[in-house]
């Protein structure tokens, strides 16, 4: 049963280059698949481990490869626990039958409805925003009032955002149909496009870096990317962001985007219990500090503080959308977005 697992595992290993868990089943272990960097959540579960005493295999990754390593794994995966960003990639964890549902009062009581599977197969951990960010030399945020707003003509030439094969941005765009409609998004992407300031390129640190160049005056970007930008050994990092307001949109309608990390226990965990274990501790008061504070995201309880630069971000009313319909409609945005021509 162990060499079967591990020969498995070992095939499904090539062309990533991941470690390996020790053991797929063992009373006092739990094996982890993350998406999040290992330095972004090793001191949380090695508290876990000292609480508890259930080791944890950790196995990072990106998002993308580790869904695809469930599929290929089945029933043999040594995983117990998926963290992954953005609800969009959980949605599809989720259609892709690698998960499960778990029930759990603790996680029901901490983690707000909209920000959890509505069938438990997963639950967010972390909240991150998708507001509008600016120049502050060249752009005064009265100016400004909501995503809509930005295919006004006044931007043109204006605005940098990544590409459209960005889950972020597909999530934008699944929000704004489950709002507003198909209609309304379409329109949206056709104006949001033809405001571009180039061609999309890079990431969304790169379009933060854009506005503070000139290149562009408002950028769509996560929070976190300008938080980590702030708080960085990177001068020139620091620098630019310095140069970036914040402004949350849609503030007296839906709200500005949001989305989440999050974690869900695999379809055939092995350490079932430990890995349900494992996702409660990661909702702790404690756990929630400091995860959010690592990865400079709100936490996903609303108890719970956000960081200094997070909160000197300003306080912001959010969607309140649950993020299971991002996933639901990520193929229409993507349909949508193509047929505007964002690249
Ligand atoms: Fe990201």
């Amino acid at each position: 049963m162990f060499h079967h697992r591990l020969k498995v595992f070992a095939i499904a290993a090539i062309g990533a280059a991941l470690s390996l868990p020790a053991a797929a089943h063992a009373d006092d272990e739990v094996n982890l698949y993350s998406a999040r960097q290992e330095n972004l959540i090793k001191p949380l579960l090695d508290d876990f481990t000292r609480d508890t005493g259930i080791s944890v295999n950790l196995l990072t990754g990106r998002a993308d490869e580790l869904l695809q390593r469930l599929r290929l794994e089945g029933r043999n995966s040594p995983a117990d626990v998926l963290i992954t960003v953005d609800a969009g990639n959980l949605h599809q964890a989720k259609e892709a039958g690698v998960l499960s549902a778990i029930e759990s009062e603790t996680l029901d009581e901490r983690v707000p409805e909209n920000f959890r599977d509505v069938d438990g197969q997963w639950y967010g951990l972390s909240l991150r925003a998708r507001p509008i960010m600016y120049n502050k030399e060249q752009v005064d945020p009265s100016e400004l009032s909501t995503y809509e707003a930005l295919t006004d003509a006044k931007w043109r030439g204006r605005i940098c955002i990544r590409s459209s094969s960005n889950v972020y941005n597909q999530s934008l765009v699944a929000a704004m149909i489950a709002s507003e409609g198909p209609e309304a998004a379409s329109q949206w992407a056709e104006g949001l496009v033809a405001n571009l300031a180039r061609p999309p390129q890079g990431g969304d640190r790169d379009q933060i870096r854009a506005a503070a160049a000139g290149v562009c005056d408002i950028a769509i970007a996560n929070t976190y990317y300008l938080g980590a930008m702030l708080v960085g050994d990177d001068e020139a990092q620091r620098e630019a962001a310095e140069q970036i307001g914040v402004f949350f949109p849609n503030q007296d309608g839906r709200g500005a985007h949001v989305n989440i990390s999050g974690a869900a226990v695999t379809a055939h965990a092995p350490n079932r219990e430990n890995a349900i274990q494992l996702i409660e501790y990661l909702t702790s008061e404690e756990a929630q500090r400091w995860y959010a504070e690592a990865n400079q995201e709100y936490p996903v309880r609303p108890d719970v503080p956000a960081s200094e630069v997070l909160q000197g971000f300003g306080d912001f009313k959010m969607d309140s959308l649950n993020l299971s319909l991002l996933g639901e409609y990520n193929a229409e945005a993507v349909r949508i977005m193509d047929r505007a021509g964002w690249p």
